[in-house]
């Protein structure tokens, strides 16, 4: 079936990401609009989608009316609603009364108060019209700000960040993040339902991250290690996404130069052929990455004036297929 998920605004590129690696490759891009093939739809994951609509047409802005004359009406209560991302000569309301009056002149029943369906349009270079399929609940990512959690260090991503990268990392399998600080990463993960391991190597870091994902009622599932020897099998994970500590904020144990030398061909051993591997860090990190992985996308996203991250998505594509 085929959705339009609309992006956030200001972090489209990771949030067209989060879509293509957890669904697939948009046929269409039109702004913050993707339009998506999706067998298995696994909403309820996402970050950085604002909402997903099941697609009835797509058309030029012209040919919205027709298109209304002829899309297929839902039996229950309707509202339509519109929203823009280019000028039109028709202001949204006025847009939503006359495309909802035509659906009503076919029969629909329209309640504006209390829809049990919506029919939402969105103008960017193409109109696209559908139902309105699923909205991200923005509030818990607020609710679940890494200061509201009983063990705090400043300077890590949020939720809604955290969650995007293990989505771009893994659909399902074990997902491991090898230096797991206060368990960003591991809490969404386990809230999505995911098996999850975390490792870190400083024992009051293990502890804190264990608290915390007790607090959100999930198994403290990690364990003190060194991400350079990780204690795991040949090919055990599926998935893996981490950052790598910026020194201000968090320790290195062992020189870092030795930790993005030793860690990220490790990463790889432990990691299965053909999954991905998600690597964050404050420094520019690709000939050492593309050593043991191949680079499937950079992305930069600026943090502050003095932290740009640098998204490293990697696919474990170079070691043995066994
Ligand atoms: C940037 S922080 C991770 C933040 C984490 N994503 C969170 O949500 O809190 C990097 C972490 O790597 C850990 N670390 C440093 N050197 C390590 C090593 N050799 N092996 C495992 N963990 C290490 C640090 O203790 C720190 O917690």
């Amino acid at each position: 079936m085929r959705y339009a998920f609309l992006l956030i605004g200001g972090l489209e590129v990771l949030a067209l990401a989060e879509v293509k690696y957890l669904f697939s490759t948009p046929e269409i891009v039109d702004g913050r609009i993707a339009v998506v093939e999706v067998c298995e739809p696994l909403f309820y994951r996402l970050a950085l989608t604002k909402e997903v609509i099941e697609l009835l047409e797509v058309c030029d802005y012209s040919e919205l009316e027709d298109a209304f004359a002829e899309i297929p009406i839902p039996s229950q209560p309707l509202c339509v609603r519109v929203k823009r991302f280019r000028r039109t000569k028709t202001s949204t309301q006025e847009l939503e009364r006359k495309l909802g009056e035509i659906l009503w002149r076919r029969g629909a029943k329209i309640s504006v108060s209390s829809p049990k369906s919506v029919v939402k349009v969105y103008i960017a270079d193409k109109a696209y019209v559908g139902l309105l399929r699923h909205v991200t609940d923005t509030k818990q990512f607020e609710e679940r700000h890494p200061n509201k959690r009983p063990f705090f260090k400043p300077g890590v991503m949020l939720p809604r960040i955290s969650r995007a990268l293990v989505n771009i990392a893994v659909k399902d399998g074990l997902f491991l993040d090898p230096m797991c600080g206060t368990g960003g990463l591991l809490i969404e993960a386990g809230l999505m339902g995911l098996d999850y391991v975390g490792v870190d190597a400083f024992s009051n870091v293990v502890e804190g991250c264990a608290r915390n994902l007790r607090y959100y009622g999930l198994h403290p599932s990690v364990l003190r290690g060194d991400a350079k020897i990780l204690p795991f099998k040949d090919s055990s994970v599926s998935g893996i996404a981490t950052d790598f500590p910026y020194l201000q904020s968090s320790k290195s144990f062992g020189s870092l130069e030795e930790l993005y030398c030793k860690a990220i061909p490790e990463f790889a051993r432990v990691l299965r052929f053909g999954c991905r591997a998600v690597l964050v860090s404050n420094i520019d990190i690709e000939e050492i990455v593309a050593e043991s992985f191949e680079v499937l996308e950079v992305f930069r996203y600026k943090v502050h004036g003095s932290l740009t991250r640098r998204i490293y998505v990697c696919s474990n594509s170079k070691g043995n297929s066994k």
